[in-house]
C-alpha cells in the first residue's frame, strides 16, 4: 500500500493552491466575516488592526490567513515562528526591520520562549522595544521605538498559549474542522487551478474522506488525480475517485493508516480500556502532540473516540467501523 504522504512537488503545489485574497478562502463563513470587518474598518481609518490570533488543527488554514491578512491591507509578511525564534536579539532584528504597516507572522506561538514574549508585549501594546544593553553594574535599559504592525499569531494549541500573550491579541479566530460541502468548493477549486477534470459527485467523494481538513483534500485530490491518469481516461468522478482512496488507504470515513491504528489499539490491544495519551502514542508510533492536535480532533467529532479522565476509550461506532463485537463495558 503507497502512504499519502507529501512530496518536494505537493509543498510547492500547496503553495500554488493557497487562497490569497478572503474571497477565495472558502469555509469558515462566521471568521471570515468578522475578520473582513476588521481589515476594512482598519483601512479606512488608515490604522493597523488590532493583533490577530488564529487557532485550531492543522491544516485548516492558519498561514493561509495571515498572507491573505497582508494582501488585503496591501502591506509587506514577514514570517517567523516559536521554535526558530530564540534570542531577543533576531527578535529585535525582525522587529526593527519592518516597514510601517507590515504583517509580522509568528506560527506556532505557542511554542515562544517566556524571554521572547516578554519583549514581544511592550512591542505588542506600545510598538515599543525594550531592550538591556551591557552586562552586570554597567547594563542599561534602552527604549526603541517601532514602526506599527500588526501581530499575527497561529497556534494548533490556544491552550498553551500564556494568558498574558492571549490577552494582547484583539481578535482571536477559531477555525473549526469544513463541513463536506464546503471541502467540495476547496478540491473545486483546487481541480480547477491543477487543470484536473472532477466531476461534482467526485469532489464530494474526495471531501467526504478528507477529515475535515483542506489540506487532505488537496493531498487526495492530487493521490486520486494520479489514478485516474494512469487507470482511467483522467477525469475523476465518483466511482473512481472511491476506488483510487481505497487504493491509498484511506477508507469511507476517511480514516488513514494511523486513525485506524489509534482505534485498533483502543479497542483490541487495551481491550476496551482507558489509554492514556504517552502510551497510545508509544503503541502507534506517533508524538503524543501529533496524535492530540492532528488526530484526535476528528475521531472525536466522528464520535469514534472519548476523552475520558482515565485515559481515551473507543466508542461504540469505532468498534462497528472496524467491524469488531464491542465489550459490554462499552456498551454500558
Ligand atoms: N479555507 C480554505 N480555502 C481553500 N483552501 C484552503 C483553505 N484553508 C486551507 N486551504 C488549503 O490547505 C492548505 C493548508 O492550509 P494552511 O497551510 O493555511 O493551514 P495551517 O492551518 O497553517 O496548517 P498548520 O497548522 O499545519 O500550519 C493550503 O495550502 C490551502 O491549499
Ligand atoms: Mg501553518
Amino acid at each position: 500500500m503507497v502512504e499519502a504522504t507529501a512530496t518536494v512537488d505537493e509543498v510547492h503545489d500547496e503553495t500554488s493552491l493557497r487562497p490569497r485574497r478572503l474571497e477565495e478562502f472558502v469555509g469558515q463563513p462566521e471568521l471570515r466575516e468578522h475578520l473582513r470587518i476588521v481589515l476594512e474598518a482598519a483601512k479606512a481609518r488608515q490604522q493597523s488592526p488590532d493583533h490577530l490570533l488564529f487557532a485550531g488543527p492543522p491544516g485548516l488554514g492558519k498561514t493561509s490567513l495571515a498572507g491573505i491578512v497582508a494582501a488585503e491591507l496591501g502591506v509587506g509578511l514577514r514570517v517567523t515562528s516559536g521554535p526558530i525564534l530564540q534570542r531577543v536579539g533576531d527578535l529585535a532584528a525582525l522587529l526593527t526591520d519592518l516597514q510601517d504597516g507590515d504583517v509580522l507572522f509568528v506560527d506556532e506561538i505557542h511554542r515562544l520562549s517566556r524571554s521572547i514574549e516578554e519583549v514581544l508585549y511592550p512591542a505588542m501594546e506600545d510598538a515599543k522595544l525594550d531592550l538591556m544593553v551591557g552586562k552586570g553594574p554597567q547594563a542599561k535599559s534602552i527604549r526603541i521605538e517601532l514602526p506599527r504592525f500588526t501581530l499575527v499569531g497561529a497556534t494548533t494549541r490556544i491552550g498553551l498559549v500564556a494568558a498574558p500573550l492571549r490577552d494582547r491579541f484583539g481578535f482571536v479566530g477559531r477555525l473549526d474542522l469544513y463541513q463536506t460541502h464546503e471541502l467540495t468548493e476547496v478540491v473545486e477549486r483546487s481541480a480547477a487551478i491543477l487543470g484536473v477534470e472532477v466531476t461534482p459527485d467526485g469532489a464530494a467523494e474526495i471531501a467526504g474522506r478528507s477529515r475535515g481538513t483542506p489540506r487532505i483534500a488537496n493531498r487526495l485530490l492530487r493521490r486520486v488525480r494520479d489514478f485516474v491518469e494512469v487507470h482511467g481516461d483522467g477525469t475523476i468522478a465518483k466511482a473512481s475517485a472511491a476506488e483510487g482512496l481505497k487504493l491509498f488507504g484511506v477508507d469511507d470515513l476517511g480514516l488513514d493508516k494511523v486513525d485506524r491504528a489509534i482505534l485498533e489499539v483502543l479497542c483490541q490491544r487495551f481491550g476496551g480500556q482507558p489509554v492514556g495519551l504517552t502510551t497510545l502514542a508509544q503503541v502507534v508510533g506517533e508524538e503524543r502532540d501529533t496524535i492530540e492536535e492532528a488526530y484526535e480532533p476528528f475521531l472525536l467529532r466522528q464520535g469514534l473516540l472519548q476523552r475520558t479522565p482515565r485515559g481515551r476509550v473507543a466508542t461504540v461506532r469505532a468498534y462497528e467501523h472496524l467491524g469488531l463485537t464491542p465489550p459490554p463495558s462499552v456498551l454500558f
